[in-house]
This record gives C-alpha cells, structure tokens and sequence, in this order.
C-alpha cells in the first residue's frame, strides 16, 4: 500500500535568535526566539510511504543522495513512524528554492516541510486538535530548532516550553504591515562552523553566554510589544541589538570565533547609512555565517536595494516579503513545481 503527503514550508529569519540548547537530544532551547517568515526561500517536500520499498530513498533536487544525508532523513520520519508503528520505508522527494549563490541555510524550510508532508503521508487527522501546526511544530523542531518557526508564516515566536510536548511555534502577527527584508549574500559557501557546533560551543565556553539568556528574555518580551503596536523602528532596534549580542557570546568562547567577514561590515554600515543620512529605516541581523539580513519597510525595499548596488552585485541581493504557514500542495501544485524548478535550474 502507498500512501503519499506534499508540502510547502517557507524559511525564518530569527530577530531574536535561538542560540543554544539545554538538551541536545530533544533540541529544547536555551531561550525562546521570534522569527520573520520569508516569503523567497522555500522547501516543498513529497513523501511516498510505499511497502515495496527495501529502504528509505531520498532525492534532492532530483539527485539521489548518499547513506549519510538519508540517515539523517529516516532518523526523523522514525519520530513519527516509531510511535505508530508504521513499518513503510519512504520515497523523499525535495526541492529547495533558494537560490544556490544565496548561502542561505535550508534546514528551516526543509524539516518544516517533511513534518508537513509526512502528517499526511500518514494519513494523520489533526482536524480534531485544537492547534494541529503547533503540534506540527514540535516534530520539525526535532529536525532542526528553527524550523519550528516555519510552519507559520508572518511573525512567530518559537516559546521554549519546559519539555517536548510544549517547546513548539506561535503566531504572533501576519507581517502585513509594510514588512521587507533584503538578503546580502557576502558569502554563498557552506559555513565553517555549523550552527550546531558554533551554538555548542559556546553555551560551554562563553563567559558572556549566561548574559545573553538573561537579555534575550527581556528582547523578546520587548520586540513581541513593538510588533502589537506595529513599531517598526522599535522593532528593528530590538532585533539588531539581539542579533549583534549572540555574535558578541561567540567573540568570548574558547576558542573565540566569528560569523563576519569584511563585506559583513560593509553591508552593516551600509544599513546606518540607510537610516541616519538616508532617513530610509533599516536595521540589520546576521545568522550562523557571514550573510546579512536587512529588515526594512516593503515599501521601501527596492530603495534599499539600489542602494546596496553600489556595493553588491545584483545577484547577491535578494528581496522579500513575508512568507506563509506551512501548507499541504496538490498532486498539480506539485507537478508545476518541479516543473518550475526544472526551468529556474535554480
Ligand atoms: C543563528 O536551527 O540551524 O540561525 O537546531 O542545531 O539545527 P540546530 O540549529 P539551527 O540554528 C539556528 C541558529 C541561528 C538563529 C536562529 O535561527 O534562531
């Protein structure tokens, strides 16, 4: 018997980041984050639990992938074969729409859109629960911690909890308040340091670590009033000033190390230029890797990005608007999108 599930899942951008875990097994976090779903960069996932099938095969943008990477895959369907003892290997099919200079990670989007295809894959009901994509959410984060957030769209925040059942995703605000960010690709290569690794090491090493729980309590209660009273200069100061705050945990670790890179600095001071010559309002945050996110108003994004020219070439700067939940696709919504990426050759 075959059984199948599709879904979409959009990547976050964290304006208050999740940086480190008190178990490492579950994925619980240090600190609860809240994060900016991204309308540009997404994942869309079809899952085919047939009986035939000897093993679990996963294909990537078409390409079969090896023993390790499909470990990783089974490991996580395991979490929710195991438990109704669903004996079916699967066919994981996977596309990631992000563009490859982008350098952007798609760990996000992709465990939030196999938790999505895999519900249904296994025929699992959750009209009857009262909260079925937070539920959702608490399966994705066991995939990778910030792909909690995706399966909402807009603003989320992911509230730690205190144990695996409650450490999941909340909608907070739809985002559709004149809301843009522009993506400064410094550096598309795959990072040195893994977030896992570099968050690791410094919840053991950084003096500066226990700080940084401690204010990313008071960011986050913070950011989450000035996104109700749609302050976007409020918001924008929170998320740079928690952003700037998890590198400076990782400048004291032991050994110390740093996500930067000199165009880093550039694409920040750009973003003060911005806002204290320009007048255009924008703030900047940066993830596990030299990249540089720009928040700034929609209306303003195009502005924002010509500026950016001067510095940038086109393809390094990527706008977007704020992205959607987590949704189940059609068999045709699918079909038209492998067909779409088949033309992009993204
Ligand atoms: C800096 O979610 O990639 O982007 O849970 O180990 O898979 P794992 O880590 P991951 O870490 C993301 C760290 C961050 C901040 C954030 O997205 O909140």
């Amino acid at each position: 018997m075959k059984t199948t599930g599709i879904a979409r899942a959009h990547t976050n951008i964290a304006l208050i980041k999740y940086w480190g875990k008190k178990d490492k097994a579950l994925f619980l976090p240090m600190n609860s984050s809240l994060s900016l779903t991204l309308e540009a960069f997404y994942t869309d996932t079809k899952i085919t639990l047939d009986e035939t099938l000897e093993k679990d095969e996963f294909y990537l943008s078409n390409v079969l992938q090896q023993e390790a990477e499909t470990q990783k895959i089974s490991k996580f369907l395991d979490l929710f074969r195991i438990p109704a003892k669903e004996t079916r290997f699967a066919r994981i099919e996977s596309y990631n729409f992000v563009p490859t200079a982008a350098g952007l990670a798609s760990s996000a989007s992709a465990f939030a859109a196999l938790a999505g295809a895999m519900h249904q894959a296994m025929e699992w009901d959750l009209s009857r629960s009262h909260m079925p994509a937070q539920k959702l959410s608490t399966y994705a984060r066991r995939g990778s911690g910030s792909s909690t957030r995706s399966l909402f769209g807009g603003f989320v925040e992911w509230n730690q909890g205190t144990n695996s059942e409650d450490s999941m995703a909340i909608p907070i605000d739809d985002a559709s308040w004149d809301i843009g960010m522009l993506i400064v690709v410094v550096n598309g290569a795959a990072k040195k340091i893994s977030s896992r690794v570099g968050m690791e090491q410094t919840v053991a090493t950084s003096p500066f670590y226990p700080a940084w729980v401690e204010s990313a309590k008071t960011d986050l209660e913070e950011i989450k009033t000035a996104i109700q009273e749609k302050n976007f200069t409020r918001m924008g100061e929170i998320a740079e000033f928690n952003g700037m705050k998890m590198h400076a945990t990782m400048l004291a670790s032991q050994p110390p190390f740093c996500y930067f890179e000199p165009d880093s600095l550039v694409a920040q001071q750009q973003v003060v230029y911005l806002r204290e010559v320009l007048g255009i309002p924008a703030y900047y945050t940066m993830d596990a890797g030299p990249n540089v996110k720009v928040l700034c108003k929609a209306s303003d994004l195009d502005k924002v990005r010509d500026h950016f020219k001067q510095y940038f070439s086109s393809e390094k700067l990527i706008s977007s608007l704020p992205g959607e939940a987590m949704r189940t696709l059609t068999e045709e919504e699918w079909q038209e999108s492998i067909q779409h990426f088949n033309q992009k050759g993204i």
